[in-house]
């Protein structure tokens, strides 16, 4: 039996869709925040491969989700490379600035394999922690969303010292995505080597991009790393996610050859179907805010979703990650109204 997510991911418009959510583990579960007190900071959680193995599972127990996501962040990347890492309690990462090119060259990938071997064991535990129908994601950042964290320094309302490297220094920019580009490929490989059945990459920030930047630095890195995936794993699912992509996401789907293309909240279904050739699964894109809100509005906004969807390969999701707020009774009460579609 072929798991639901990675028929939809072949093309195929499996009805009712398979649905997992992004952040599916995370603080709006009691037993997430159970676990989270006992690893001490984030970064330990991410690390330690008994915890994060269970985590990641948790939710796939509550709601029988059709796919695990690995539980780990796209900023351990940057971390396991040796560039420091913190999560200020409140606050989100904080990370020393790129700002030269002493910073990127200080970049080690022959740190990586160590780094990152206790993320890899969690993938192999949680791959033998998944039943026959449920299917295990591993993932990245998009190499400019990771790049946008590294020159900020952390999170940011706009990232414009990351748009003004871009266009006022294109040698140094192109460098540090050069090196994580080729970073990310090594990372999601160990990562399909230890069990992950799927990979995603986040791009978070591509939206913020002119369409000539966002084809060199989000479409141009997701199709030369889609093409070293499938160069040593031909069959293997690839979903993009370049978040407030607009009207670019046609682009970013044919050219970077995903299987599977997500879409962001702002995304109107109906008129990205024109924009990403049939046969590539679409994903997505509840509000994260109508699951807070749950009720009607968490009724109608799914099922406009699901009218738009019927007949193409689709997989359900949210247009960006759950909030702790959520009351995890909304996530079973749309579980539920996927499946009964
Ligand atoms: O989806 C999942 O359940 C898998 C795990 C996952 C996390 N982060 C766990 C996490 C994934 C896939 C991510 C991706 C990620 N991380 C992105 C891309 C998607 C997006 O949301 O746009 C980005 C930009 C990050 C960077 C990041 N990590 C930020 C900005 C923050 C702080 C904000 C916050 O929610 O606290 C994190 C921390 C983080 N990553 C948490 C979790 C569960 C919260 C940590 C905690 O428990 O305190």
């Amino acid at each position: 039996m072929t798991k639901d997510l990675l028929r939809a991911l072949g093309g195929e418009a499996v009805w009712p869709p398979p649905i997992w959510l992004m952040r599916q583990a995370g603080r709006y579960l009691p037993e997430y925040r159970a676990v989270r007190a006992r690893a001490g900071d984030f970064i330990a959680l991410c690390t330690n491969p008994a915890l994060a193995s269970e985590v990641t599972l948790q939710p796939v127990r509550r709601y029988g989700f059709d796919a695990a996501i690995l539980f780990s962040d796209i900023l351990m990347l940057p971390w396991a490379l040796g560039h420091g890492l913190r999560f200020a309690e409140g606050e989100g990462p904080v990370l020393p600035r790129v700002q030269a090119l002493a910073d990127i060259d200080a970049l080690d990938r022959a740190r990586l394999p160590g780094a990152i071997a206790p993320i890899l064991e969690t993938v192999r535990r949680v791959r033998a922690g998944l039943d026959d129908r449920t299917a295990l994601i591993g993932f990245a950042g998009g190499p400019f969303t990771v790049a946008c964290y590294m020159i900020e320094g952390g999170g940011s309302k706009d990232f414009a010292a990351t748009r003004r490297m871009a266009y006022g220094d294109a040698d140094l920019f192109g460098r540090l995505m050069h090196v994580l580009t080729e970073a990310t490929i090594d990372y999601l490989l160990a990562q399909v080597d230890a069990g992950a059945e799927v990979v995603m990459l986040f791009d978070s920030w591509a939206g913020v991009l002119s369409p000539a930047l966002f084809r060199a630095h989000v479409t141009a890195p997701a199709r030369r790393i889609v093409g070293a995936v499938r160069a040593r794993y031909p069959a293997l699912p690839i979903i993009g996610f370049p978040r407030l992509a607009g009207t670019m996401l046609g682009d970013y789907a044919v050219m970077s050859g995903a299987d599977g293309i997500g879409m962001d909240t702002a995304t109107d279904p109906a008129r990205a179907q024109w924009l990403v050739p049939s046969r590539t699964a679409l994903q997505g894109n509840l509000d994260p805010m109508a699951l807070l809100a749950g009720g009607a509005a968490l009724r109608d906004e799914a099922n406009g979703i699901l009218l738009a969807m019927r007949g193409r390969p689709f997989i359900f999701n949210l247009g960006h990650g759950i909030v702790p707020q959520t009351p995890p009774e909304h996530v079973a009460a749309l579980t539920e109204l996927v499946r009964a579609a």
